[in-house]
């Protein structure tokens, strides 16, 4: 269970104060899917952020399971964070001079996590297998973006944020993806937020919410 309760966000833009969230509270269950729309810049990728507490610039509480994110430190928020949240980001994130394999593997072995799936097997499902002792910098835009849908799933998490996941996938692979978070979230009955400009994709979620007036409502 998420649970935020007044949530207050803004950025200094010079002497400028923008307020984004100004009273935000919101409780997302455990096996709740929920899609995020909305216009560019409406402040759907900051709410990710906030979220997943790689953002903590706020005001207001946020809970994961019952645990106050002010109620731990740095390396401790590191470890809840990487048990507990996958993430596929916007940009991707991948880290540029591993190979795909090394990138997939990389955090799930460091930390020794729980699989949902063999590297191997992940990279099959998102069709990269012939691919994966290429080095991430030399991949196109969609190839990168499966990459970051196999880190997110290869292990086992609570939580799985996604950030417009199929945005640069043609419909074959967009369908496979959609395929595969359903199969997870039946399977391991994990949390699904994302953030899609794209129904069908919304269409998969439980509910649909966008941001709206400094909250995020249920449309
Ligand atoms: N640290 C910051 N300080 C000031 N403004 C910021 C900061 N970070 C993001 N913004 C601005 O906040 C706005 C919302 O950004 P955000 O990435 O959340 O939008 P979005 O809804 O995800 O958009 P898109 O659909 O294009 O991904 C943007 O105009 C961005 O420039
Ligand atoms: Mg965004």
């Amino acid at each position: 269970m998420i649970k935020i309760e007044k949530l207050k966000k803004y950025f200094q833009v010079g002497s400028e104060k923008i307020e984004i969230f100004t009273n935000l509270s919101l409780e997302i269950k455990t096996w709740d899917f929920i899609a995020i729309i909305g216009p560019s810049g409406s402040w759907k990728s900051t709410f990710l952020n906030l979220l997943s507490w790689i953002d903590r610039d706020f005001d207001g509480k946020l809970e994961i399971d019952n645990q106050d994110i002010s109620d731990l430190k740095d390396d401790e928020i590191t470890k809840f964070r990487g048990k507990n949240i996958s993430y596929i980001f916007q940009n991707f994130k991948l880290v540029e001079n591993l190979t795909v394999w090394e990138n997939v593997d990389l955090i799930v072995e460091l930390n020794n996590l729980e699989r949902n799936f063999s590297t191997d097997e992940i990279l099959k499902i998102v069709g990269l297998s012939s691919k994966k002792d290429v080095y991430a910098f030399h991949l196109s835009w969609g190839e990168s973006q499966r990459v970051a849908i196999a880190r997110a799933f290869v292990w086992k998490t609570k939580i799985l944020l996604a950030d417009e996941p199929t945005g640069a996938l043609d419909s074959k692979n967009k369908k496979i993806i959609m395929d595969l978070i359903l199969e997870l979230h039946k399977k391991i009955k994990n949390t699904i937020i994302t953030i899609t400009h794209d129904d069908e994709v919304a269409k998969l979620a439980q509910e649909i919410y966008k941001v709206w007036d400094g909250d995020i409502i249920k449309i």
